[in-house]
């Protein structure tokens, strides 16, 4: 599924880009581009960095 239509970033960059450190929404975007336009994506991407630091799998892949 895609997470960012603007950049199309799906699930699973998003999901490696989290698990290679990218632990902000600035970072993600730096690093795979999710959020760099319109920016509609940026709640879903800090939910998704949010439950994966939460629930102690940051460093997981999907
Ligand atoms: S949907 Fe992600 S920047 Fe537009």
């Amino acid at each position: 599924m895609i997470v960012c239509l603007c950049r199309a970033v799906c699930e699973q960059m998003l999901g490696e880009t989290i698990a290679s450190g990218a632990s902000s929404v600035d970072a993600v975007t730096s690093a795979c581009g999710a959020g760099g336009d319109c920016g509609a994506c940026l709640p879903m991407i800090a939910d998704w960095i949010e439950r994966r630091t939460e629930n102690g799998y940051a460093h997981a892949t999907r």
